[in-house]
């Protein structure tokens, strides 16, 4: 069917007139969570904008985005054939690229079961619950020495330049068996600059929409094109050592448990799914890229929001003296004794919105959805951003009150209230590293906020606007740190 012919019975979509050849790109502009919330306050939760000359449908609205990416989730799974996207990971992104449902299905499995086995592995000793339990600690009390002799040295610290490296270590302690130092300067070149990542492959960037300004030099997308060409190699130069020392009775990692799966399969000739060795490998890309980023981030937001609220930091560092006490490591079974820590992360997730969209989706068919038509690769929006500041879910929605999902005597998380933040996405591309982001964002702060205190630097102010990409970053800042004293804090 052609978009301008409306099978009976539904109706076109709402929207702001398009320009000849940019389309909305001016109303949609450099903030498109704002304004695209703004559109739907006045066309509804499913309208279309026009960026260039290509349709974009637009979903807000909880019960909406359920119906689209649950109820229907098939017919909202797909990834459109957007420029940007066919530089990541050489094409061959199980998270970006336009992969037939089958091979994506298949990837996607062995990605989850590839995470949730090396995450639930035991640990070295019975300290540790698990690994995941076990490189989270390691980190986390590598990272407070680092800050400690980073304020020593020079009295403040940059929060995420530090981060960023800790949560990569976790990701390759998993994927590759191995962890850098935080001065490893090949390491912090590649996870230092995702910041232009996230700019080019946020929703609505315009040169996605508009091909002549594929042809215009831009600094940004030239970087990006270097930062997804050198993560390739550093990435490949690890997977070549690997089979080079690869040991059937002796799964080291992910790489290794993805490689052992190609070779599995070469004996197995009743295997069906045709999916090549190269993107069975590639795996382990999507989950570095995706492992390091989106955790660092929210991390990184969370010592920015202590900072800015001083009298929350000191409730929770209380919380911690009472439930944990002063003499051992947090764990993640402490979660559920720390209800307002939980409820803290909950308000960052729903607040800052870090992930204001999800990947953009496509329709896999022709399909409808509140009784508009939609064609068959029509590329759609998820405004999270919205369902998280919507005053129909919200009570003051722009206000920063953890305490609005803790229950009325405050001793536990309200379920049903943290069920309405929605930062994973939902449905069938629902992110698979949610339990993995959830326990290190946790783990990482219980640690971070037993130890130390976060401060402003005198004179300065914080600037809490976040800068618009895939993940929504705070302007890089200087804090400063300093060590909790047992007995007297
Ligand atoms: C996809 C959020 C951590 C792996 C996604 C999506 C979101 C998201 C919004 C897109 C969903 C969609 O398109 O509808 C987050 C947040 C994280 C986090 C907020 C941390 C706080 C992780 C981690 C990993 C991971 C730690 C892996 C180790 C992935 C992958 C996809 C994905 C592979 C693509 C799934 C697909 O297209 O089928 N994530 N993520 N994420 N995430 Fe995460």
């Amino acid at each position: 069917l052609l978009r301008s012919d409306i099978p009976e019975g539904l109706r076109r979509l709402p929207g702001p007139k398009p320009l000849p050849i940019i389309g909305n790109v001016l109303e949609v502009g450099a903030n498109p969570h704002l304004s695209l919330t703004a559109m739907s306050e006045r066309y509804g939760p499913v309208f279309q904008i026009q960026i260039g000359m290509r349709p974009v449908v637009v979903l807000s609205g909880s019960e909406t985005v359920r119906q689209a990416l649950i109820k229907q989730g098939e017919e909202f799974a797909g990834r459109p054939d957007l420029y940007s996207f066919r530089y990541i990971n050489d094409g061959k992104s199980l998270a970006f690229s336009t992969d037939q449902a089958g091979v994506w299905r298949a990837r996607r499995k062995l990605a989850m079961n590839a995470l949730r086995s090396f995450a639930t592995l035991e640990g070295s000793s019975s300290e540790y619950s698990c690994v995941l339990e076990e490189h989270i600690s390691k980190e986390g009390e590598c990272l407070v020495k680092q800050l400690s002799t980073v304020m020593e040295a020079s009295g403040s610290f940059d929060p995420f330049r530090h981060i960023v490296v800790s949560v990569a270590n976790v990701i390759c302690g998993m994927c590759f068996g191995r962890r850098y130092s935080h001065d490893d300067q090949e390491l912090l070149s590649l996870v230092n600059m995702s910041d232009e990542f996230g700019q080019v492959v946020g929703s609505g960037n315009p040169a996605d929409f508009i091909p002549f300004l594929r042809f215009l030099p831009s600094r940004t997308m030239k970087t990006f094109m270097d930062l997804n060409a050198r993560f390739c190699t550093f990435v490949q130069r690890i997977v070549k050592e690997h089979y080079k020392s690869y040991d059937k009775n002796n799964i080291r990692d992910i790489t290794d448990s993805l490689i052992d799966h190609c070779e599995d399969r070469k004996l197995d000739e009743n295997s069906n799914v045709q999916v090549s060795d190269e993107k069975v490998v590639g795996i382990v890309n999507d989950l570095f890229g995706a492992g390091f980023d989106t955790i660092s981030t929210a991390l990184s937001w969370a010592v920015v929001y202590l900072v800015a609220y001083p009298e929350i930091q000191e409730k929770l560092h209380q919380e911690l003296k009472d439930k944990v006490g002063m003499e051992r490591t947090p764990r993640l079974s402490d979660k559920s004794s720390l209800p307002f820590l939980e409820a803290f992360i909950l308000e960052i997730f729903r607040h800052s919105s870090f992930l204001p969209f999800t990947i953009p989706h496509c329709t896999t068919k022709d399909t409808s959805l509140n009784g508009f038509f939609i064609p068959k690769d029509t590329c759609v929006f998820i405004n999270q951003w919205q369902i998280n500041h919507d005053p129909a879910l919200w009570k003051e929605p722009s206000s920063f009150i953890p305490e609005r999902f803790l229950t009325a005597d405050g001793t536990a998380v309200n379920k049903a209230d943290a069920e309405k933040v929605v930062v994973f996405g939902m449905g069938k591309r629902r992110c698979i590293g949610e339990a993995i982001g959830r326990s290190e964002v946790f783990l990482f702060l219980a640690i971070l906020l037993q130890r130390l205190r976060f401060h402003e630097l005198p004179g300065q102010t914080l600037d809490m606007t976040p800068e618009y990409g895939l993940t929504m970053k705070h302007k890089r800042c200087q804090l400063r740190a300093s060590l909790r004293v047992r007995d007297q804090d």
